[in-house]
């Protein structure tokens, strides 16, 4: 008797210390926004997810605002329930901080299991990045930061009813050979972009993917804006790099950018090998931009197929575009006929069906040294 309550205390005793404080605050874990811009509250949230990430519900409660100086690291989250109602607030007095020091900003690396919602539709991630955007000015090629990085294998990750706005430069970068990701019903939005050539064709991406296997994108509303007196459009609303496997995505509006649902080969740097994707479906896509769909390969001899855009419409900008030599053509110019015939890319079953609106003339250049399977069912002028 005596012995078993002795165990019964040291069981419960051990237990208390093992586990941090955070687990005598129930589920659902409710970390404390302490309300000042300067005063991290990212730790606080590394601390809920600690303590209820292993299958429990951590909730950003409504009308609270959480400022975020650090990442948000979920790797304690198994199967676990981010509920975000009040608002994530990134700082915007440390750019170098966020683009040297750290991974990215909310970080999935081996993470199995993660829903990230907002059940009222209230949650608002935001980059606060417009001072980034208007401070700054490069090629915009190269490396981008992920916000949202999901990487190292991490597998059964969901996004939904979220809005999100004005990251540094991807929203979504998935790599690392993760696998079975949705995204569903999102709101991406980005306003005083740079908006003129070179910077805008790279630095904005609503979800750059590479190395990635199953991945659901529906329902999805992307709206990039450039500064009123640029004016050009901004970024690319997706792009699926080598390593890509199994897409499907639909019901996706994306206005207001340079490039709409991509095949971009090396836009994800070091460069990922091997050199094939396949399995991409992008159906009832609505575009207002510069590229619609299509091709924009940074001369690599990659093989690619099963690629099918069923459903385009169009508002404005060129339908369709398969340039294998893209990065030649807009910065090494002199190269691009060279390229050209050397390319030996292999296009397996790609398909543009049912364009909606026209826009401007597709753009297929020709190339020799690879072989190009490409249909065309019901989608004009191509
Ligand atoms: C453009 O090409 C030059 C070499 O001609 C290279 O030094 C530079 O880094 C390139 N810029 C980009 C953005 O790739
Ligand atoms: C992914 O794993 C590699 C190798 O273990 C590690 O160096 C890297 O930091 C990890 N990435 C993240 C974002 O944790
Ligand atoms: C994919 O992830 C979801 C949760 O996001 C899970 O319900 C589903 O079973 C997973 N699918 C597979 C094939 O593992
Ligand atoms: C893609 O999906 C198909 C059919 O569901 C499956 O047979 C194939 O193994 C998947 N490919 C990859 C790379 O996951
Ligand atoms: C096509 O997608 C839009 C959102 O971009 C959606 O409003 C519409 O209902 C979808 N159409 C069909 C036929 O699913
Ligand atoms: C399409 O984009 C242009 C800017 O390029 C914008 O002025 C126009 O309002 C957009 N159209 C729609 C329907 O959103
Ligand atoms: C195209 O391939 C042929 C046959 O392999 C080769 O002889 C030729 O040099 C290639 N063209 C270029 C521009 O590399
Ligand atoms: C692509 O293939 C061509 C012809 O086979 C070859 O000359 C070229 O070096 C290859 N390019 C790359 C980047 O591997
Ligand atoms: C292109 O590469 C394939 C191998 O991927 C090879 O069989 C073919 O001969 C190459 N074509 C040219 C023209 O070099």
């Amino acid at each position: 008797m005596l012995f078993s309550f002795v165990f019964a205390v040291a069981f419960v005793h051990s237990l208390a210390i093992a586990i941090p404080n955070e687990l005598q605050v129930r589920d659902p874990c409710k970390p404390l926004a302490q309300g000042w811009e300067q005063v991290d509250d990212a730790p606080a949230i590394n601390d809920a997810l600690k303590a209820c990430g292993k299958g429990g519900t951590i909730v950003i409660p409504a009308d609270q605002t959480y400022s975020i100086r650090s990442p948000i690291d979920f790797s304690p989250c198994k199967q676990c329930d981010f509920q975000i109602e009040g608002t994530l607030l990134s700082s915007r007095d440390q750019w170098n901080y966020w683009y040297n020091d750290v991974d990215s900003i909310m970080t999935f690396a081996n993470v199995h299991g993660a829903r990230v919602r907002s059940i009222t539709g209230s949650g608002v991630i935001d980059g606060n990045a417009v001072d980034y955007y208007n401070s700054r000015w490069d090629s915009g090629l190269g490396r981008g930061k992920g916000f949202v990085h999901i990487t190292n294998g991490s597998s059964d990750i969901r996004f939904e009813n979220l809005r999100m706005k004005n990251v540094m430069q991807r929203f979504f970068l998935l790599d690392g050979q993760s696998v079975n990701m949705s995204f569903e019903g999102l709101a991406l939005g980005v306003e005083g972009q740079w908006g003129l050539y070179p910077r805008n064709e790279q630095e904005t991406f609503g979800f750059e993917m590479g190395d990635v296997r199953e991945v659901t994108i529906k329902n999805i509303d992307m709206n990039f804006r450039s500064r009123p007196n640029h004016g050009g459009t901004t970024g690319v609303c997706a792009a699926f790099d080598v390593g890509t496997h199994n897409v499907t995505m639909q019901d996706v509006t994306c206005n207001g950018a340079w490039g709409g649902a991509l095949v971009m080969v090396d836009t994800i740097v070091p460069n990922l090998k091997p050199l094939s994707l396949s399995n991409i479906l992008v159906s009832n896509f609505t575009f207002n931009g510069t590229v619609a769909t299509g091709f924009q390969d940074y001369i690599s001899n990659a093989t690619i197929s099963n690629v099918i855009w069923d459903g385009l419409n169009l508002l404005k900008g060129v339908s369709a575009m398969v340039n294998l030599c893209y990065l030649r053509s807009h910065n090494w110019t002199g190269w691009y006929f060279y390229c050209q015939p050397a390319v030996n890319a292999t296009l397996v079953n790609i398909w543009f069906k049912n364009l909606r609106g026209g826009g401007d003339t597709p753009d297929i250049g020709v190339y020799k040294n690879s072989s190009i399977d490409v249909h065309v069912e019901n989608w004009p002028r191509l």
